[in-house]
């Protein structure tokens, strides 16, 4: 992403939906008074600070590569943060727990990079993160078939399956916990699948288009043949893959 695609204030538009899977990975973390603790892609630093609240002992640090969302989390008290690409960050001493909440499939080749994060880690530190299981899914199929109809081509963000990770997280000598879930969010108001991916997926999109306009009333009407609303809200599968890694 050559523009800085974030917004924070639309990534925070389902900040609930949003916030579950990173209390469910952090539930997971079992480490006693962590002294350092680092949040890797930590956006606008709002989740960041439960790390904070959970550890008031501890130093945490969020790391990012967004400006504005750098400049969204350094208004965050209780925190660090790092204006930083995570491709080349490398933490300035041994850390007790990495997290990153939906963000490394946004760095290609991550899996790569687990070796010098696990690396990092004390004896005993975890690594846990929770990216997006959802490339499949119309949401994102339709996102790509659109772009390319509108002439964008982008490197797109990048998983792999659950058991990529354990066998990359196992080879590095951790116990690795992998598990995935599939929520099945209910969202409100007209349109709400296209209004969900603007925080995320259409960022790079839309930063790619002059004028966005047929691009998105294209996307809109495709999204609405695989999205129909219920008398309740649009059901939007929302699959997600985790991970914790203890170093031995
Ligand atoms: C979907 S947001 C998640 C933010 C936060 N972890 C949360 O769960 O609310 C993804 C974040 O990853 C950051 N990011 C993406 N690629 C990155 C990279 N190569 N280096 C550092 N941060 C990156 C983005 O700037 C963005 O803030």
């Amino acid at each position: 992403m050559s523009r800085d695609a974030w917004d924070p204030e639309r990534y925070g538009a389902f900040s609930a939906e949003r916030g579950r899977p990173f209390a469910e990975l952090a539930a997971r973390v079992r480490v006693k008074d962590p002294r350092r603790v680092v949040d890797l892609g930590c956006g606008d630093g709002r989740l960041t600070a439960t790390l904070a609240e959970r550890w008031p002992a501890a130093r945490v640090q969020g790391v990012d590569s967004s400006p504005a969302m750098v400049e969204a989390a350094r208004r965050v008290p209780g925190i660090d943060v790092v204006l930083a690409d995570l491709a080349a960050w490398r933490p300035a001493a041994p850390v007790d727990v990495i997290v990153s909440n939906a963000a490394l499939h946004w760095v290609p080749g991550h899996l790569d990079l687990f070796e010098h994060w696990v690396g990092a880690l004390n004896p005993g530190g975890v690594f846990a993160f929770q990216v997006p299981g959802n490339f499949g899914a119309p949401s994102h199929t339709l996102l790509r078939a659109t772009a390319e109809a509108h002439g964008v081509a982008l490197d797109w963000p990048s998983v792999a399956e659950p058991a990529a990770y354990l066998a990359a997280l196992t080879a590095l000598g951790c116990a690795a916990d992998v598990w995935e879930t599939t929520y099945l969010q209910v969202l409100k108001g007209d349109d709400a699948v296209l209004a969900w991916m603007r925080g995320t997926a259409l960022r790079p999109v839309l930063a790619a288009l002059e004028d966005p306009t047929d691009f998105l009333a294209d996307y809109r009407t495709r999204l609405r043949g695989s999205y129909p609303p219920t008398e309740h809200g649009t059901v939007f599968p929302f699959r997600r893959i985790f991970a914790v890694a203890r170093r031995s």
